[in-house]
């Protein structure tokens, strides 16, 4: 059995709540897997004053896969985001995350597969703020033709490889002609190399409006930074929720898995945690790293237990609490 070396970011919050009982499911899947743990944020700032500790980056560096709990930003002052700078020092550029519905979760709608890819490392969140006057703050949004024409190659390519018909680039190019419009053109310029694939373009409020309308008219979306950050939340909850929706941060030489929900401060240390996100963003990294049938064992498990609908958590209208769904998986897995 292949051995593999990942780093481990437990996070904070409901994160080491969600990620103990997942990395016991992953063991218990039939992969070997040798974990390099690391804080990272808060906990890190307080153990080894910053809240990306060297060692952390430099595991990642090597280890080149990294699954992550969430990390928690503080909101207005305080450090910047532990998210966001991985993304960055790691150039992973393109935020996958598929919107699905699950077996046995009630939604609002039926039937929704959409894929979400976000630029990643971008748009308003390239972090350059300043104050021009007092009582006058200034956000730059950077958009470039590199990013914007590497993310949309990216787009293009997952359609391709994974039998997708057609994709929207969403943006508002109506008011932000040069940023969004570039992105825009971007998109459109690579869609001229792809004519298998459909493409349109929604302006983002409308997209809004079309995915609570119907999101199964849609398939893939492409968005700059903050409107992906804002739609994938949105679309979480058409099928359930953020406690159902994995994610992965993908760049040429890096990989980094998650779930799209945060460090969700509300539930912290009750155990009541949906650990699904997760446990579907491993199962995402392990078919990264090739080992696609614990992969696949990880997911039937997962759907049979949603499936049977009679040990679910709080969040999707049971009472069961983290480690009891995440042991009722680990008795099907065992079945
Ligand atoms: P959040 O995603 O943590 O929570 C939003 C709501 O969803 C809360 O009511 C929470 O209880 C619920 N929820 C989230 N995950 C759940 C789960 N697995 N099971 C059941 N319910 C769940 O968003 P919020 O409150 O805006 O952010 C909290 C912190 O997390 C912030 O500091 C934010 O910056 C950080 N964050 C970190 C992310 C990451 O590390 N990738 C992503 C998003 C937010």
């Amino acid at each position: 059995m292949k051995r593999h070396r990942i780093t481990l970011i437990p996070g904070d919050g409901i994160g080491p709540e969600v990620m103990k009982p997942t990395l016991k499911l992953i063991e218990a899947a039939g992969v070997n897997i040798e974990w390099d743990s690391h804080l990272a944020g808060a906990d890190a700032l307080k153990k080894h004053r910053t809240t990306l500790p060297k060692q952390m980056m430099d595991s990642f560096a090597k280890n080149r896969v990294a699954l992550k709990g969430p990390v928690t930003t503080p909101v207005g002052e305080g450090f910047a985001s532990v998210n966001v700078e991985l993304r960055q020092s790691f150039d992973l550029y393109a935020n996958l995350r598929p919107i699905k519905n699950l077996p046995g979760v009630k939604a609002r709608y039926e039937n929704v597969d959409l894929i979400v890819v976000r630029e990643n490392t971008e748009g308003l969140y390239s972090g350059i703020e300043h104050e021009v006057v007092p009582g006058v703050m200034e956000s730059l949004k950077i958009i470039t033709e590199k990013a914007s024409t590497r993310i949309a190659k990216f787009a293009f390519d997952y359609a391709v490889a994974n039998r997708r018909k057609k994709i929207a680039a969403v943006h508002k190019a109506n008011i932000m002609k040069l940023t969004d419009g570039l992105f825009l053109q971007c998109a459109r310029d690579m869609s001229q190399k792809y004519k298998r694939i459909g493409f349109s373009d929604l302006i983002v409020d409308n997209a809004c409006l079309q995915l609570v309308l119907d999101p199964t008219r849609l398939d893939v979306l492409l968005l700059e930074n903050l409107y992906g950050d804002i739609v994938s939340d949105l679309a979480a909850g058409l099928v359930g929720g953020l406690g159902v929706v994995p994610g992965a941060n993908l760049g040429d030489t890096h990989a980094l898995f998650e779930s799209v929900h945060g460090s969700a401060p509300d539930i912290k240390g009750k155990n009541i945690a949906n650990p699904t996100a997760i446990i579907l963003a491993a199962a995402m990294m392990l078919d990264y790293i090739s080992e696609a049938k614990a992969a696949a064992r990880l997911r039937t498990a997962l759907h049979a237990v949603l499936a049977r609908g009679e040990c679910l958590t709080r969040d999707l209208g049971g009472s069961a609490s983290t480690s009891q769904f995440a042991d009722a998986i680990r008795r099907e897995m065992e079945k």
